[in-house]
């Protein structure tokens, strides 16, 4: 039976929910069903569907009390709401249900682990918001928390770590050890943020395994949703490190979205890092999770947002936080590679090609303008010199616009939404270090009607931002600086 709290979410977001119009919100991305989101949760396949929790506040447009909203699908792009899941109604999670995972259980429930954040108090007073790690069951719309909550606790780290930064776990089957593991973010005192292994045989008893890397204080004082999978040969641990310093154009300062990149010994249970990246050169983009689809796909969504900018809400939203489109992920070079769901290309309608368009003052090309789109440019030299700069404005009218701009001496791709129409200040600007190609560089754009998602070079690297332009601002423009360019464009309309 739902609690009280719960009763109360769902009935408040069955009412609210139907005041959101269906243009109000984005065409292919997730929202709440109506207050707030953060993190995606709980991304897994059972019972025939894909299954996508989400952090969630459905009383207002500001991170409060975090409950788990919930969607289903066929594909992963149109999406099915269903009531909320989880609240926090209980002594170990009344603070907030957490981000957490979802599997399928061996006696084929489904089960979600997530972070209860207790309210704790401290004896001069303080408040201690103690985390665990707690189980629900469920049959895929109705979900009981276990009675025996927490299943994980601080106490069972070893020493030196912190009670109130443990947090947002990620569960996996490993076959030949017939064996769960779940990696969970962490804080140590003296070595700022870290990742722990923790193994269990039945996902109720757990016990502590490994440390598999931490900040060594050069990246952030807490990691935030790990995650943990192999494409290739090599293994990825996608990290949220909290309040770095900047590094180059490869971290920002503030928290990052990161992964580490390296081997992990599945025997020894430690983790040899070889590099760490920026999993997204945007400026919204945060605490991603992954699964792997029936065929075999690994695939990743996030927060598109970011918690510098989190509670800048645009005036008069009804809703607030949305979900980047999935990522079929892949390994080239021992970097992570992505690239939208295949399963999009179904919603493509209005298609229209260009080829060799000769690219020097702004161009417009007839049927190329909407926000809804799928795009995808790819770059040239005109022969001769090298242009100087090149740039796409998409979300365009008199007076507004967002623009991409390309520096092939630089290999520098700037993002700007400097002139997309906010009215206080935030955060505009990202620059992403590209690979260098002479001049050529392929870009795929997502627009959708509150954002653009930038795919270069392939999925190398991804910029994902949200814009709030008004909706008759759809014009999309191409103009070259100092020299000309020759363009191939591929457009489609996406209609969900
Ligand atoms: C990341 C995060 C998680 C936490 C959740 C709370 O955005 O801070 O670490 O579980 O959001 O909403």
């Amino acid at each position: 039976m739902a609690s009280e709290r719960l009763t109360k979410a769902r009935d408040y977001e069955a009412e609210y929910g139907k005041r959101i119009t269906k243009e109000e919100r984005p065409v292919y991305h997730v929202t709440p069903t109506t207050g707030w989101l953060n993190d995606p949760n709980g991304f897994s396949w059972y019972d025939g569907k894909y299954h996508l929790f989400y952090q969630y506040n459905p009383y207002s447009t500001r991170w409060d009390a975090m409950h788990w909203g919930h969607l289903v699908s066929k594909d992963m792009v149109k999406w099915e709401r269903l009531p909320a899941v989880l609240a926090p109604d209980t002594a170990y999670d009344g603070f907030g249900v957490f981000s957490g995972c979802g599997i399928t259980a061996p006696d084929g429930r489904h089960l979600l682990m997530y972070t209860g954040v207790e309210e704790g108090i401290r004896p001069d007073g303080s408040l201690e918001p103690r985390q665990t790690q707690c189980l629900a069951y469920g049959d895929g719309v109705e979900y009981v928390k276990y009675e025996n909550n927490p299943v994980i606790t601080p106490e069972m780290l070893p020493e030196g770590y912190v009670a109130w930064d443990f947090r947002d776990p990620k569960v996996w089957f490993e076959d030949k050890e017939d064996c769960y593991y779940a990696i969970i973010g962490a804080s140590t005192r003296e070595n700022g943020g870290a990742v722990v292994l923790f193994q269990s045989e039945d996902l109720l008893e757990w016990e502590y395994v490994s440390t598999l890397d931490s900040s060594r204080n050069a990246y952030g004082y807490m990691w935030e949703c790990p995650d943990l999978f192999r494409l290739g040969d090599t293994d990825f641990i996608p990290i949220l490190p909290m309040r770095m310093l900047p590094i180059g154009t490869e971290f920002h300062a503030g928290n990052n979205p990161a992964y580490l990149a390296g081997f992990y010994d599945r025997e020894a249970h430690t983790f040899e890092r070889k590099g760490i990246f920026s999993l997204d050169y945007g400026i919204d983009f945060y605490a991603p999770q992954s699964m792997v689809t029936p065929d075999g796909r690994r695939v990743m969504i996030a927060w598109m947002q970011t918690p510098e900018t989190m509670n800048r809400t645009p005036e008069g939203a009804k809703w607030f936080g949305q979900l980047t489109v999935p990522r079929e992920l892949s390994e080239r070079e021992g970097k992570l590679i992505q690239n939208p769901v295949r399963e999009l290309e179904a919603y493509r309608t209005a298609p229209a090609f260009y080829q060799d368009v000769l690219v020097k003052e702004k161009t417009r090309l007839p049927e190329v303008a909407g926000r809804s789109l799928d795009l995808t440019v790819r770059v040239k030299p005109a022969g001769g010199t090298l242009y100087q700069k090149f740039t796409v404005k998409v979300a365009e009218d008199d007076e507004f616009y967002t623009s991409i701009t390309y520096d092939p001496a630089e290999s520098m791709l700037c993002f700007d939404r400097t002139y997309a129409g906010f009215r206080y200040y935030i955060i505009s600007e990202r620059k992403a270090h590209v690979r260098n190609r002479d001049g050529e560089i392929l870009l795929r754009i997502l627009i959708d009607r509150f954002s653009v998602e930038i795919f270069v070079n392939e999925g190398e690297q991804t910029m994902s931002n949200t814009i709030y332009t008004r909706q008759s601002a759809d014009g999309i423009s191409f103009e070259t600086f100092g020299g000309a360019a020759v363009i191939d464009v591929e457009k489609y309309t996406l209609e969900v």
